[in-house]
């Protein structure tokens, strides 16, 4: 993959924001000529990839593909999410019928992972507007760090602050890959396409973006940002689960705007039992040295 210009590359705004809420969301990043021809390029089906194909050689009998991952903002994300040459973990067109009358459950698209300093991101482009009755794809802001396994959180119908992707043709969206998700049910009268491509990252997601912003004050509010399905106290630990991710991409292991981990970690090694227990034996000791 040639290295995408800086100006593509995402900010670190972007970047608070994809750790805060599990999502980055490109409206109609693709150009109306390519989405035309999505539909029947996907009905045609994309040709299998092995787990672990560099993506520079993933797609290489899809040159539809090698467009998608090459547009200017789209590989400007993933080279800021996951670094130069990710691998393709596997990639998925689907297609919700016209009235076809069912929803996926609610899932993360993974066993408990328990990765803290890495993590899969899921680009989704889609080539049609989808309305409200399409169905689009639900997810819930802010659910990608409470790690659950893959469909577990099935029972939860509707969890307060979910939404439904209502977008313009061409838009793409980029998931953390623990976000908690599922296709919605298409009530309307047309088949709703998505092409979903999961990448693996293969270097340390360090500061793999546009870094000029990185202690801009919109940085710490993107990563304070409450969620109205959150409990009062767990709440907070999702904010702390993001600044121990923020620290390890941003290379930044002090950072900590409103010193939810410095609480938890300080551990001082600085003993003075001695003093305190017996004051002679430490003045003694004293005098010896
Ligand atoms: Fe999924």
């Amino acid at each position: 993959m040639p290295q995408p210009h800086r100006k593509h590359l995402l900010t670190s705004v972007q970047m608070a924001h994809f750790v805060a809420t599990g999502a980055l969301r490109m409206d109609a990043v693709v150009p109306d000529e390519m989405n035309q021809q999505a539909i029947e390029v996907l009905n045609n089906g994309i040709p299998g990839v092995p787990y672990g194909t560099p993506l520079s050689e993933a797609f290489v009998d899809s040159d539809f593909v090698q467009r998608l991952v090459r547009l200017p903002e789209v590989a400007g994300a993933i080279h800021s999410l996951v670094g130069p040459e990710p691998t393709v973990d596997h990639h998925a067109v689907h297609i919700r019928k016209a009235h076809e009358g069912e929803a996926q459950n609610l899932h993360g698209d993974a066993i408990i992972d328990v990765r803290t300093d890495a993590f899969d991101v899921q680009l989704m482009y889609y080539p049609q507007d989808v309305t409200l009755e399409m169905g689009g794809t639900l997810s819930v802001p802010g659910s990608h760090l409470r790690k659950t396994n893959e469909s577990d959180t099935g029972r939860y119908q509707n969890l307060l602050g979910q939404t439904r992707l209502v977008c313009p043709a061409g838009t793409v969206q980029f998931l953390h890959h623990g976000i908690w998700h599922g296709g919605r049910k298409n009530d309307s009268d047309l088949d709703r396409y998505m092409f979903k491509i999961r990448f693996n990252p293969t270097v340390r997601q360090v500061r793999l973006w546009n870094t000029d912003d990185l202690y801009d004050e919109a940085v710490a509010a993107e990563l304070e940002q409450s969620f109205p399905w959150y409990e009062n106290a767990t709440g907070r630990l999702e904010r702390y689960n993001r600044i121990l991710l923020w620290r390890a991409i941003s290379g930044d292991d002090t950072y900590d705007p409103n010193y939810w981990v410095t609480r938890v970690s300080n551990r001082p090694q600085r003993v003075v039992a001695d003093r305190v227990n017996n004051p002679h034996a430490a003045a003694n000791k004293k005098e010896m040295a």
